[in-house]
């Protein structure tokens, strides 16, 4: 049987030649979204009339989504984190969802550390200022000798431990379950008040959860020491941006480096494009051509697996019915 797979993701089809090439070579139908992700539930609902398969973006995959999807049998998440589907919904339907976990931790990692400098040693004014023809020179914020409190510490936080440790910083974080490389790193576990007041720098590394959702609130900016940067290159729903433009333009924060957001892309009017001191990028974290060919391959992989009727190598939830 040949499969339609809806393409809903641009970077996959910017880095996965070799990917859609194994996916037609196996008798697939490729069907590139009119429009690509992350797309909403009703941009969404209608291109999945005859798709069997689907290389996702961070679209909305809500319950009444997945439900309306006649044939849809496998969701292939480009990328790790699955909170925009609703897995349980998906559950019911017996419609499985993978992803592409192993390749791009130490990428994210890299990234985080690139905002994390960018943002305390002002790259993003001064490039700004000689662009402008301009010589102005601002302070920055010393980097080794300070504290970098980690919110989740699973592996992309463990790689950027391994990075800050490299780099002379203590390194605390809060997890409800440390793993061990990060001890034997030397990272530090605290209670998450504790992290929040004795960073000098924050860095999410959390997943989207009902439980973890808007956890950077105002009441968490303010336990924050005065003067703190916020990097985010998990997702933009830990954050509260409204408290965050406040804690950022009342200068209560010294600073924020944003890879992710709630909306995206980010409209264009949003008060976080004119906040004081942020350093923003468009959700490119795991962007290099290496790991998006990577996340492309394994993205492939659990498509095939599944064509094939085997158990995708990535499957994250626990379809109750094979559809
Ligand atoms: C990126 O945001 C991912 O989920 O991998």
């Amino acid at each position: 049987m040949s499969w339609n797979i809806l393409i809903t993701c641009e970077p996959f089809v910017q880095s996965g030649a070799d990917a859609m090439r194994r996916l037609r070579d196996a008798g697939c139908e490729l069907v590139t979204a009119p429009k690509f992700g992350p797309l909403t539930a009703e941009e969404l609902t209608p291109l999945l009339n005859s798709a069997h398969a689907v290389v996702a973006d961070l679209d909305h995959f809500t319950a009444d989504v997945i439900r309306a999807a006649p044939k849809l049998k496998l969701i292939a998440r480009w990328g790790v984190g699955c909170d925009a589907i609703d897995l349980d919904a998906a559950n019911d339907r017996g419609v499985m969802v993978a992803n592409t976990p192993g390749v791009l931790e130490e990428t994210v990692a890299d990234m985080t550390f690139a905002l994390l400098l960018g943002a305390t040693r002002g790259l993003a004014t001064g490039h700004e200022s000689m662009r402008a023809g301009d010589w102005s020179r601002t302070w920055g914020t010393g980097v080794h000798g300070r504290t970098l409190g980690l919110i989740g510490c699973g592996r992309i936080g463990t790689a950027v431990a391994r990075r800050a440790k490299a780099f002379n910083l203590r390194v605390i974080a809060h997890d409800l379950a440390p793993r061990d490389e990060a001890k034997e790193l030397g990272v530090e576990f605290y209670d998450l008040n504790s992290v929040l007041a004795e960073s000098d720098f924050l860095s999410l590394h959390a997943a989207l959860t009902p439980q973890t959702r808007d956890m950077l609130n105002a009441e968490a900016f303010g336990r924050m020491k005065p003067g703190a940067i916020l990097i985010n290159t998990a997702r933009g729903g830990l954050v509260d941006e409204a408290a965050l433009v406040s804690a950022l333009n009342d200068g209560r924060i010294g600073g924020a480096a944003l890879d992710a957001y709630v909306v995206e892309p980010l409209p264009a009017e949003h008060p976080l494009r004119t906040a004081r001191n942020v350093l923003l990028t468009p959700h490119v974290a795991s962007f290099t051509r290496d790991t998006g060919e990577a996340m492309g391959r394994l993205a492939a992989d659990n498509i095939l697996a599944a064509l094939r009727g085997d158990r995708p190598p990535h499957l994250v939830n626990q379809p109750r019915v094979a559809k």
